[in-house]
């Protein structure tokens, strides 16, 4: 028997149907934001995603030939392709460009919880304006998404001016050794590191600023920092709207197209993979043959949302079972076109089953079992069974759409 490949999955309507629920509460929060939803390619040329981090991404990645010979990738992150199709075909539309997306990833990964190959982001790039209102707009945004969703989460916030700083006397190689220790949170590898470079002072520095919880403090462990008013007002503005996040100025993000504030989600309940967002300020465009525009932006990973709710989303829809004799299907096709046309989920029966096992097939699958037999196909009312009361009653076919329509609507 075949088998789907390795770190992907599929989806069962129920699934399906949380998930569509949790996209949508996503999509509505964007919308009354004015981030509108754009879509790119599904694959895109290799040289997007090198161009900036390197061959070594290489490895990570879905990489291959089309028959053209080119080299071409599944997009493991959809950042930079929206900011190629910014400069592409929106460089001269007025700023700030608020942008959504809602789709799947690709990356080369080991599958685990939480950990796939084919994955979906729900994410928003604001892209040309360069303020501290606009950072904190994308975090609070952040927020909202977050809570939308359900899901328990804590956000963290940090900015990369404060290590920068501290490593700007190191190597190039040494600095993103240490920042990768950042990136993983691996505190413990970052003491080593920098013993062997004999700069244990540093290492002690570093450990008081990832845990430094106050901003003037943070200021005063790594040093003049020219960015220091754009954050004090950008912090500021996410205290004065009542935003719950904590600082966290050893964050490194693991992509390296960030220059300044950073963010991060993780969900309460989820264990190693539990990072559930991630985020930024960043320059990507003047890479593309762009200006240099400044943008931020984040993904959320929605599949990992869906793991932190488990089972608790979704409300299943209301469904409506015709149940007709033979003689009666004509009537039963007319009545749940009415059905239907009140948006009401209805389903009728296809395997020519007796009324009884009908009936019995209902109880399993619908809230409302509509019956026309020999009574109701003469007098053109209906008998409305609530399956979960038992309750039964013969009543007018818009008397029935209408109950069963109110069913759908309490909550
Ligand atoms: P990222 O942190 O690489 O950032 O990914 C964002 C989120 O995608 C992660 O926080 C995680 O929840 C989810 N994710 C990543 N890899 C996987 C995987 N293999 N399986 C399941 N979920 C995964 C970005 O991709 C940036 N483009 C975010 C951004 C937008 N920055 C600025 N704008």
């Amino acid at each position: 028997m075949l088998q789907k490949p390795r770190g992907t999955r599929d989806f069962l309507p129920d699934e399906m149907e949380a998930r569509r629920a949790v996209e949508w509460r996503l999509r509505e929060v964007a919308r009354c934001w004015g981030y509108r939803e754009v879509c790119t390619p599904e694959f895109e040329d290799l040289e997007l995603f090198t161009m900036r981090s390197g061959e070594g991404i290489i490895e990570e990645m879905y990489v291959f030939e089309d028959k053209g010979g080119r080299k071409l990738a599944l997009r493991p992150e959809i950042t930079a392709a929206v900011i190629r199709m910014y400069i592409n075909e929106a460089k001269v539309a007025p700023k700030p460009l608020r942008w959504c997306y809602y789709a799947d990833c690709f990356r080369y990964e080991r599958p685990q919880k939480g950990r796939y190959r084919q994955f979906w982001q729900f994410g928003v790039e604001l892209i040309g304006a360069d303020t501290a209102i606009a950072d904190a707009e994308v975090i609070m945004l952040a927020s909202e998404m977050l809570d939308a969703t359900g899901v328990k989460y804590e956000l963290k916030v940090g900015h990369l001016s404060f290590v920068k700083n501290l490593l700007q006397d190191l190597e190039p190689a040494s600095r993103r050794r240490i920042m990768a220790h950042l990136d993983k949170k691996d505190y413990e590898g970052l003491n080593t590191t920098l013993e062997g470079m004999n700069k244990s002072g540093l290492a002690e520095t570093l450990t008081s600023l990832v845990a430094c919880q106050d901003l003037q403090e943070a200021f005063e462990i790594a040093g003049a920092i020219p960015e220091r008013e754009r954050i004090e007002r950008t912090i500021g503005y996410l205290d004065a709207a009542n935003i719950h996040y904590s600082l966290n100025l050893g964050i490194a993000r693991g992509l390296d197209y960030y220059t300044g504030i950073v963010f991060e989600g993780f969900a309460d309940n989820l264990g190693a993979e539990d990072q559930i967002l991630g985020g930024g300020v960043y320059r990507l465009a003047h890479l593309f043959g762009g200006d240099d525009v400044a943008s931020c932006g984040f993904a959320i990973g929605f599949d990992r949302v869906m793991v932190s709710l488990g089972e608790t989303t979704g409300r299943k829809d209301t469904v409506a079972a015709i149940i007709c004799t033979i003689e009666g299907r004509n009537r039963a096709l007319e009545v749940a076109r009415a059905f239907r046309g009140a948006g009401i989920r209805t389903e009728m029966d296809l395997m020519e089953r007796g009324f009884g096992a009908q009936l019995a097939h209902a109880a399993k699958s619908a809230d409302f079992a509509v019956i026309i037999g020999q009574r109701e196909a003469a007098s053109g009312e209906v008998t409305l069974k609530n399956l979960q009361s038992g309750e039964q009653k013969m009543v007018g076919l818009e008397a029935a759409v209408t109950e069963v329509g109110a069913f759908g609507s309490r909550g």
